[in-house]
């Protein structure tokens, strides 16, 4: 039988209860550093170490994180749906979970991309990467994220997964980093769509068929699932 199509949106919220920190709940700091100097090819180019030392840290961090429930109840979604999960997040708390179909939009911590071609990828199983760490072609290593002012390489990927959505969930994520903030305006509006976030976000609230289940990540996604697989 064919399954229902089911697109799933996160960000940063889905991850907060695994302790890993938000970027906008800290007031536009992130794990105190303004975001622009680690997470922008300026940034890189001001300070290489600066940068690799914070992704060390973030990817250290990802080390003792676990997987929490938002991350398996979209697993559990899988035996009755067709499920995609469209990811900002750089970590890999959905794969470590159980996700059979994950976009990173922005990339991933734990591999390391080629300064000299952006093809060239590597996985970095938890470690480092310090100056003078080269790809094959003698250039320098940098983490494989997508910065500020960066093309999104998936976004084509992601554009086309959401076009074929007949459910459309939204997970712990403020909408205001385009383009990923516009996936929504691929849905449409004949299609029920589901944002589950304590707070407000910035998107226009009129789009029709949104429903807005105020809670945390955990008990909201497990509401939720618990709703779609009746
Ligand atoms: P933000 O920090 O902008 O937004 C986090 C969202 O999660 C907010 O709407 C919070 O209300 C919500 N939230 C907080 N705790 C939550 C919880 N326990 N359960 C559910 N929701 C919760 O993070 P993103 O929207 O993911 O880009 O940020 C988008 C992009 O901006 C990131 O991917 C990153 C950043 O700069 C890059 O690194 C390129």
């Amino acid at each position: 039988m064919r399954k229902k199509k089911i697109v799933v949106l996160t960000g940063a919220g889905i991850s907060a209860e695994s302790g890993l920190s938000t970027f906008r709940d800290s007031g536009g700091l992130w794990e105190g550093h303004n975001v622009m100097d680690v997470a922008s090819p300026e940034g890189w180019r001001r300070n290489r170490k600066l940068v690799l030392e914070f992704y060390n840290q973030r990817r250290r961090q990802l080390r003792n994180a676990v997987p929490n429930a938002a991350h398996t109840e979209l697993v559990r979604l899988e035996e009755k749906y067709d499920v995609t999960v469209i990811t900002q997040n750089v970590d890999d708390l959905h794969e470590r979970a159980g996700s059979s179909s994950i976009i990173h939009l922005h990339g991933e911590l734990n591999k390391s991309q080629s300064t000299a071609d952006p093809d060239l990828i590597y996985d970095l199983e938890g470690e480092d990467i310090s100056i003078g760490d080269k790809c094959e072609l003698g250039s320098q290593l940098r983490p494989f994220i997508v910065w500020f002012g960066e093309l999104v390489p998936k976004m084509e990927e992601a554009v086309m997964e959401t076009l074929k959505a007949e459910i459309f969930i939204v997970i712990g994520t403020s909408l205001v980093v385009y383009p990923a903030a516009g996936l929504v305006a691929y849905t449409g509006n004949e299609i029920p769509r589901y944002l589950i976030d304590p707070s407000e976000p910035e998107l226009n609230l009129s789009y029709s068929n949104l429903t807005h289940i105020k809670s945390k990540a955990t008990s909201g996604t497990k509401e939720l699932v618990d709703r779609l697989m009746k």
